[in-house]
């Protein structure tokens, strides 16, 4: 039998992403534990629900980033993670988290990146008056939003749409993409070569 893929999923808010990756039961891939630096997102709750292992880790009780993320480092230690997936974790990684997993920490935005990076994507897309958005899947690197694209879906933009509308509307793919993406890591038919991810068997 395959060795399951050990995930950690962070969290900082409502967590509709961590949820589609628990409904989306992937094969060969267990969500080992869920970290949250927000001891009141609702992310908790659904994990609970499932019995997933919670950690929390309030980034207030640490008086700088790189003791913050010693400290997540030191509680993943058991639980042996092969890849942590970023669904609204709302702190951003130093290059010291990222270079201990590297190529083993995937993000998912709100935008077709490189468009609109950063906070309030969707008000970003809105108020450019851009015609199509979307969502992306990607490795995270040492910047911000700018690591190597996995998966990305295409989302139009209505005449009528306010931020709500719009972003429900990203959501339903980003809740599709996301455990896509997972599933492609675990079956190993991800393959970086320096901006580019390819899919392969
Ligand atoms: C998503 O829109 C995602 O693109 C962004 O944060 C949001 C998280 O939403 N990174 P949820 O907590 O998964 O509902």
């Amino acid at each position: 039998m395959n060795k399951k893929t050990r995930v950690a999923v962070f969290v900082s808010g409502s967590g509709t992403n961590l949820q589609a990756i628990i409904d989306a039961n992937i094969p060969n891939v267990e969500i080992v534990v869920v970290v949250s630096n927000n001891p009141n997102a609702y992310a908790i709750e659904r994990a609970k629900r499932h019995n997933i292992p919670v950690e929390v880790i309030d980034h207030r009780n640490y008086s700088s980033r790189e003791e913050f993320e010693r400290e997540i480092i030191k509680k993943l230690e058991p639980y042996r993670v092969d890849l942590i997936v970023l669904a609204g974790f709302m702190r951003i990684l130093s290059p010291f988290f990222v270079r201990a997993y590297k190529n083993r920490i995937m993000n998912i935005h709100p935008a077709l990146l490189p468009a609109f990076p950063g906070v309030n994507a969707v008000r970003q897309a809105l108020s450019y008056g851009v015609k199509y958005t979307g969502c992306t899947v990607h490795f995270v690197d040492e910047g911000v939003d700018t690591g190597p694209i996995i998966l990305q879906s295409v989302v139009p933009v209505y005449d009528d749409d306010t931020e709500e509308k719009l972003l429900e509307r990203i959501h339903k793919e980003e809740h599709r993409i996301y455990p896509e993406a997972i599933r492609l890591f675990a079956e190993g038919k991800l393959h970086i070569e320096g901006r580019r991810v390819f899919i392969r068997d």
